[in-house]
């Protein structure tokens, strides 16, 4: 099954680069993903294309018409289709989200918003989340479906191709991804840790989970307390023990 996303946009030329190159657009090339937009322009009721308004109330910025964006969301969503609302005031999007967009979903339309965003009532009523890529406000929201497609694309079988994994990225166990290493095994006179080389894979396995630990403790202690009833004493230790001496 293909999943088709598309992006309800006023610029869909800024999609252009992210369909030529890399993930993404492999996924296209192997027919696993689809890719089209829908411009609101093109559904405006007036010979200057117009689809936005004044806010009622005063206010900064304009607000995109709601029965423009309502007829051009129809020419597009049909039964299957889940509508993202790519907004800065939606929860947070993340890898649980991507997993299960991925796995349930036929249909992605995401609404990118430019100036003041859209009308309460056409989001009220058309969208079936409301997604944010983070506390920081864009000007538009492209980008963020950008990254929300990129992400899903990645738990899309066959996507990443079958020696990479999704499961094995930072956050798939709760944690960061412990930091990598590659060739040569002494750089600028940075030895890399010798428990890479030892072939020991036990070894090796307990000292990621050590260093994934310490570097989610000391970036992202949220992600620490969320699980940490799952954590062994030891771990648990560990993590405070970063917290109370702030050492990498
Ligand atoms: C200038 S913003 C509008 C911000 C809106 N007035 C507010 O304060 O919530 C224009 C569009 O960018 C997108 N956007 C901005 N920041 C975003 C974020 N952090 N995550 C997702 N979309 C974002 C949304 O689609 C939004 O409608």
């Amino acid at each position: 099954m293909t999943l088709r996303m598309t992006a309800f946009t006023l610029f869909p030329k800024l999609f252009e680069p992210f369909l030529e190159e890399g993930v993404f657009a492999r996924g296209i090339r192997k027919s696993l993903i689809s890719f089209d937009t829908v411009n609101p322009k093109d559904f405006a009721a007036d010979a200057r294309r117009t689809v936005d308004g004044h806010p009622f109330g005063g206010g900064d910025g304009m607000v995109l018409l709601p029965e423009v964006c309502h007829a051009a969301l129809d020419s597009v969503a049909g039964v299957n289709t889940k509508v993202i609302h790519v907004s800065p005031a939606g929860k947070v999007f993340n890898n649980a989200w991507a997993r299960r967009l991925a796995a349930e979903t036929e249909h992605i339309v995401f609404l990118c918003g430019r100036y003041a965003g859209f009308d309460e009532r056409f989001v009220k009523n058309r969208a079936d989340y409301e997604l944010s890529i983070g506390d920081f406000v864009l000007s538009g929201g492209e980008p963020a479906a950008v990254c929300m497609m990129d992400s899903i694309a990645r738990f899309v079988p066959g996507v990443l191709g079958n020696t990479v994994s999704a499961n094995a990225d930072s956050f798939e166990d709760g944690l960061l991804e412990a930091p990598q290493y590659t060739h040569p095994a002494d750089f600028a006179g940075q030895p890399v840790p010798a428990v890479l080389l030892s072939g020991n894979h036990a070894e090796i396995a307990r000292y990621r989970r050590k260093q994934q630990l310490r570097r989610t403790a000391l970036q992202r202690p949220d992600l620490v307390l969320r699980i940490w009833d799952s954590l062994s004493r030891s771990e648990q230790k560990l993590a405070e023990d970063v917290w109370k001496t702030g050492l990498k």
